[in-house]
This record gives structure tokens, sequence and C-alpha cells, in this order.
């Protein structure tokens, strides 16, 4: 039996002040899980929203996860909010996964606003975290208060696992959850998570697969301090030049990777799979617009998708004791450590990248025939997730939207990462359900980031349906 939602949707559009002024106060908590400074916002963030559940029944538990070293002190882990809403035996358990942190952020580094103060403009409500992940996460709890309202009895029983480290490695969660497979994971039927976006701004979409990753670091030293360059110019061997040159040997002007070996561990892709991507509505100029640039190593549709989707990548992100501030400074660093990390996907392992590259790394070093010291070292990695698009977890969400939006969704993959999504399939054994709410220019970890008044709304429809579906699932 299918419930009509017909009033309950109209209840939620006219409930919008209330959903706004939640995602006001968790925005204004700067729950930014990498910066020590912040641990004590970041732990608040989770006793938060743990009222929040509280107040639609939930019996909560927060899981102490220790400490941790972090930049040479020991802090404090986040509790992990693990939820239960709902105990009938007679009925299916849905598991939510979310996350209370945010990524840094500052408004000099662009932002038109303060980013820890939502500001609604033009339709938009801009905030760190509005749409990567609080504004998700605060989806689930308004969905299930407006059931509550109109008397609406939920057809499965919810569990809740909010945690406070995503965005730095969700350091102690696996262990954590390891410990829990069979007491608060024992007896989940679904998993979902909403904690990806949408392929454009219009046309809602589900997500099977995400690639993994692994990150870099490479050392050059080889002085003793950091020199200057008009006295020592000239007359030394710059570790700063040996590492610039070390990393351009990695990709191509194209950003195709050059270490051998990789690209050969890609799986296969068959004829049917790549039929698949005739269909994603997806539209590369508009893709190449919201970046601001000119020119994209590929402007083929389905290329670009493969590339993003089920190809590796390489991206460069930095090169720690390199002067990078503003001015000139006249200097030989002493010291310099480069950051990149390569996105993997199956049948990509690994621990096989991570030799590959340190291979490729030290082969290349040896042409460079600098006498300066180099140390490469793998840092975080985690594998790629893809999963079959027909089961029934994956056919309610796909019912749901179509109730909200009226159309069929897309079924699409990420070139992001959330590691703990194949954690939850392999200790649960069941099906992981990605269901994007927000927009694909919604600006996650960037300036200005957002979620579309219009995407928070309508992500809220969307998954009181998706529960009401799993009822038929
Ligand atoms: N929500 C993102 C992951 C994401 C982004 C999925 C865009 C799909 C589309 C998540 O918060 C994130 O930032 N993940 C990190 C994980 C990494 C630190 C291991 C990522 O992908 O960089
Ligand atoms: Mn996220
Ligand atoms: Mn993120």
């Amino acid at each position: 039996m299918t419930v009509d939602l017909t009033n309950v949707f109209q209840q939620i559009d006219g409930d919008y002040d209330n959903l706004k002024e939640l995602l006001r106060e968790a925005v204004a908590i700067q729950s930014v899980s990498g910066d020590p400074s912040k641990r004590d916002e970041t732990i608040r963030m989770v006793h938060w929203m743990k009222e929040k559940l509280e107040t639609i029944g939930t019996v909560c538990e927060l899981a102490d996860l220790g400490t941790q070293e972090l930049e040479g002190k020991t802090v404090k882990l986040p509790p992990v909010l693990l939820g239960t809403l709902g105990n009938d035996k007679n009925k299916k358990t849905l598991l939510v996964y979310g996350h209370l942190d945010v990524q840094p952020a500052a408004k000099s580094d662009g932002w038109d606003t303060e980013p820890f103060e939502l500001v609604e403009k033009d339709g938009k409500l801009f905030g760190r975290g509005s749409s990567d992940d609080k504004g998700p996460v605060l989806c689930w709890l308004h969905a299930i208060r407006a059931a509550q309202k109109n008397n609406i009895e939920l057809p499965v029983n919810v569990k809740f696992c909010f945690e406070g480290m995503e965005e730095s490695g969700s350091v102690g969660l696996p262990e954590l959850l390891e410990r829990e497979k069979d007491r608060f994971l024992a007896g989940v039927d679904f998993v979902c998570i909403s904690d990806s976006y949408w392929l454009g701004t219009k046309k809602p979409c589900l997500t099977y697969g995400l690639r993994g990753i692994c990150s870099f670091f490479v050392e050059v030293t080889g002085i003793k301090q950091d020199l200057h360059s008009g006295v020592f110019g000239g007359v030394i061997h710059e570790p700063l030049q040996d590492l610039m040159w070390v990393m351009a040997q990695l990709t191509t002007v194209d950003n195709r990777i050059k270490i051998p070996g990789l690209y050969e561990q890609v799986a296969p892709l068959s004829a049917a799979e790549e039929k698949t991507y005739d269909d994603i509505e997806f539209d590369v100029a508009e893709f190449r617009d919201s970046v601001g640039a000119t020119h994209l190593p590929t402007e083929d549709k389905k290329t670009l998708l493969l590339r993003r989707w089920r190809e590796p990548s390489l991206a460069f992100h930095g090169i720690e004791g390199a002067f990078y501030g503003p001015g000139e400074k006249t200097v030989i660093p002493s010291k310099v450590i480069g950051k990149f990390s390569i996105r993997i996907v199956p049948d990509m392992d690994p621990e096989e990248v991570n030799r590959l590259t340190v291979e490729y790394l030290n082969k290349v070093w040896a042409e460079r025939g600098s006498p300066n010291v180099f140390k490469p070292r793998p840092g975080h990695s985690a594998k790629p997730w893809v999963v079959d698009v027909n089961d029934s977890n994956f056919l309610a969400g796909a019912r749901a939207m179509k109730r909200v939006h009226g159309v069929e969704p897309d079924r699409i993959r990420e070139g992001c990462s959330i590691p703990i999504t194949l954690t939850f399939q392999e200790l649960t054994g069941k099906s992981v359900l990605l269901l994007p709410l927000g927009a694909a220019d919604d600006m996650a970890h960037s300036q200005n980031e957002k979620n579309n008044k219009w995407n928070y709304v309508e992500g809220v429809k969307t998954l009181l349906a998706y529960i009401m579906e799993l009822g038929s699932a």
C-alpha cells in the first residue's frame, strides 16, 4: 500500500523557515575535523545532533573513539553518534550514515560571505557544510519529523551513524563498526548514504560507484636550513627544483598518468557498460563553464565521464615547506614535501598502486642524478566501490526520486571517495545506496559552498519518500 504524501509534501514546503533555522544552527558550529583548535566545536556538533535526533524519539549513544595525534598534539576524537529509532521485529531496518564535520573555510579564502554564517541569496543557502554534509543529514531529521507530525508510521526501523571525522579520513570509525558488527549493525537490511551530488543541476540520480584513493608524500632535503638565493643560488642542488622536476614526470599536459602499469589494472569496459553512458544527461559545456576553464583535456561526453568515474586520475595538492605567501621572498627552501593523490578504480589495488608509484618515483629520481635526499612514501588509501543498480534498495531510491521529481533518475558513478561505504557493505553484507540530494555546482570543499533552497526542501521529501518506499522493498 502506498501512503499518499501530497499533503505532507505541502507541509514540508510550508515549514521551510524551520528547516532553514536547523541548517543555520548547524553551519554556525565550526566542526572542522582537520583543525585541532576546532576539535571542541566538532565534538559539540555531534552533541548538537544527538539532541536533535532525540527530539524525534531516537535512542542515542555516543561511541567514544579515544584520542589521536595531530600536529604533535594529543587531541580527543569526536564520538560517533549511534541512534536507534524503532525496534519492531516485524519491520526491516534502514541504517543511515552521514558526516557532521566539514572542510576548513575562511572568508579570506575568497568567500563572498562569512563561511560559518548561513546566508540565503537568490534561492541559495551559502555556508560551509550546507551541502557537504550537514544539509543532507538534516534532511533525514526533517523527513522523519514530517512523518511523525502527520501520524504516518514509518515502515522500517531506522538506525543512524553520524561521525565527525569523515573529512579527515574517518579515524577510528572502521574499527568501531567492526566492533559493532554483531550489535549495532546486526539486523540492518539496507544502508543509505546521502553524501554525493547530482551530475548536473536539474536531473536527479543515484550513485552506484565511487573511486578509491591513494595519497603520497615526496620529501626532498639536502641543506640544513633555508638559504639566501643570492648568496647560494647556482652553487647548490635545490630541493624544490628537484621536487618540481620529479612531480612533473608524473603526468602529461592532458593529465594522463605516466606511471607504468597503472592503466593496465583498470577493469575492461564491456560494450554493455559503455552503452549505459549513452543515455546519461550531462552537459559538457555547462561543466566546463562551471569550473571557469576555456578548454578541457577531452570534451567528448562519454570519454569525460569515463575519465571521471572509471579511470584513475592524479592530482597535485601542494608543497609543504615551499614559500607561498604574497610578495617576493628570495629564499631557497631546505626541505620540501610534495603532496599528490591518485584516485583509483576497479580492479586497481591500493597496495599495488602504492608499490608502482613509489617504484616509478625512485626510478625518476635516479635519472635526476641529484645528491639530495629523496623520500617518497604512501599516505592514506581506500579501495574503490561499485555495485549493482538493480537491487531492491536502489529500486526504492529510484521510486522515491520519481515520486518527488517525476523522472527516472540517472545511474551515475563518482570520481570522489567515501571510503566507509565499502566498510558498511562488507560488515552488513547488505546493499548500500548512495542517494544524492545536492546539485553538481554546490562547491563542496571550495569557496561559497551552497545548497539550493529547492534541493534542500526536495531532499527532505525524497528521503521521506525513500523511507516509505522501503516498506515495499
Ligand atoms: N562528500 C564527499 C565525497 C563526494 C564528493 C562524493 C562529491 C561524491 C561527490 C566527502 O565528504 C569527501 O570529501 N570525501 C573525501 C574522502 C577522502 C578524504 C578520503 C574525498 O573524496 O576527497
Ligand atoms: Mn561529504
Ligand atoms: Mn567532503
